[in-house]
């Protein structure tokens, strides 16, 4: 590495942010928010112990009750959770972190007893994932969700816009629009499981047609530099697959362009399980030259992997999951050229503070 050469430590613009590293915390659900979905004081910890983070992007947070797909995750449409929130965006401020929320609707990836009055969840079409929703009571299989009413789309809309809304008073510095990993917005996109006939879907353009709505509409509440958006072209995640994701996600990251996003989020192929080779060449690299902005890549980086998508220009921002759930000061190790702490798995979703706020910084190891 030549000494110009810029690596994840280096300062980078993102919208009006001047963040001192390229270093992303992954939005990461822990299932640890209190009753009502609302943040609490342990998740108020968490992210204060990771505001070094050149941008936190929190865990993905439901935007209405129908929404919710998992135990305990927050949201970001009541009053309650609106405070919640605030107490979090003012830690991390004060130890000098920025912080975007992730705005989430999971579509089918629910169940009755998570919908509002056992309600079906709902989908652009009723096709049932593979697989067992998480609830209250344990697995049980997914049920074959309602599709969504043309009039009911512009209602979705809305629900976006009224997260983004709620988000400016939580006092998060931007938000993250999820259209990723198999949730409402991506099945919107992929034709697997969107089998509209409408203005919804069919063509790409159609299929596309719902995410771009959102993004006006959330680009309208916050100016789109502080508006992310974050796509699994490769993902295989929650069933999802398209007859030609190519096509498909080439078109969505040109619509993009428009906009002038903060940033692009892009999750590598590699992070899933079972790709097929058409979806493999989705990577990072290939959309750096259709997408005209900033580009977040998440999915397997390494330190090493980080700094030479950096340096090859692949990427301008590297997202870390997993090494940011164990090691608080991801930035403050890689400085220091330190080993990181190991992750516990069977910690990863649920419980208390142990695996979510007792990972040790260094300050710690040393002092002890
Ligand atoms: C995730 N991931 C994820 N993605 C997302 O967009 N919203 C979310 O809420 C979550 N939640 C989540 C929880 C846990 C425990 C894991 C491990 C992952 C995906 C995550 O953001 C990231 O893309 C992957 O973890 C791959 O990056 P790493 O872990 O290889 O750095």
């Amino acid at each position: 590495m030549t000494a110009t050469e810029k690596n994840v430590l280096s300062p980078v613009q993102v919208g009006p942010y001047s963040l001192p590293n390229r270093l992303v915390m992954a939005p990461l659900t822990r299932n640890r928010a209190e009753a009502g979905n609302v943040p609490g004081k342990m998740n108020v910890t968490y992210y204060t112990q990771r505001a070094g983070a050149g941008l936190i992007i929190t865990e993905a947070s439901q935007i209405a009750p129908e929404g919710l797909g998992y135990p305990q995750t927050p949201g970001i449409y009541s009053s309650e959770q609106v405070e919640g929130w605030r107490l979090v965006t003012e830690a991390v401020h004060s130890h000098g972190g920025r912080i975007f929320i992730q705005l989430w609707h999971v579509g089918r990836i629910s169940h009755p007893d998570l919908q509002p009055e056992g309600a079906l969840p709902v989908a652009p079409s009723a096709i049932a994932p593979e697989g067992e929703a998480s609830t209250y009571s344990g697995p049980k299989p997914y049920v074959t969700p309602r599709a969504l009413e043309i009039d009911e789309i512009p209602g979705i809309v809305e629900l976006y816009r009224s997260a983004a809304q709620n988000a400016i008073a939580a006092g998060f510095d931007g938000v993250e629009i999820h259209s990723a990993n198999g949730y409402l917005l991506d099945q919107f996109l992929q034709d697997n499981a969107n089998h509209r006939q409408d203005a919804y879907g069919g063509s790409i353009e159609n299929r596309s047609r719902l995410l771009l709505e959102v993004v006006e509409a959330v680009t309208s509440v916050w100016g789109a530099d502080r508006v992310g958006v974050r796509l699994s072209p490769g993902g295989t995640f929650n069933g999802m697959n398209d007859s030609n994701p190519k096509a498909l996600f080439t078109y969505v990251v040109n619509a993009l362009n428009r906009f002038g996003l903060a940033y692009l989020h892009l999750v590598e192929p590699r992070a899933y399980e079972g790709v097929a080779e058409e979806k493999a060449k989705l990577n990072t690299a290939y959309f750096r030259s259709i997408f005209q902005g900033t580009i977040v890549s998440a999915g397997g980086y390494n330190r090493e992997l980080a700094d030479a998508a950096i340096a090859r220009g692949d990427a301008d921002l590297i997202a870390f999951g997993r090494w940011y759930i164990s090691n608080p000061d991801l930035a403050e190790r890689f400085a220091l050229n330190v080993p990181l702490n190991p992750y516990d798995r069977s910690t990863f979703y649920g419980g208390d503070e142990k695996g979510y706020i007792d990972y040790p910084t260094l300050q710690l190891q040393t002092a002890s």
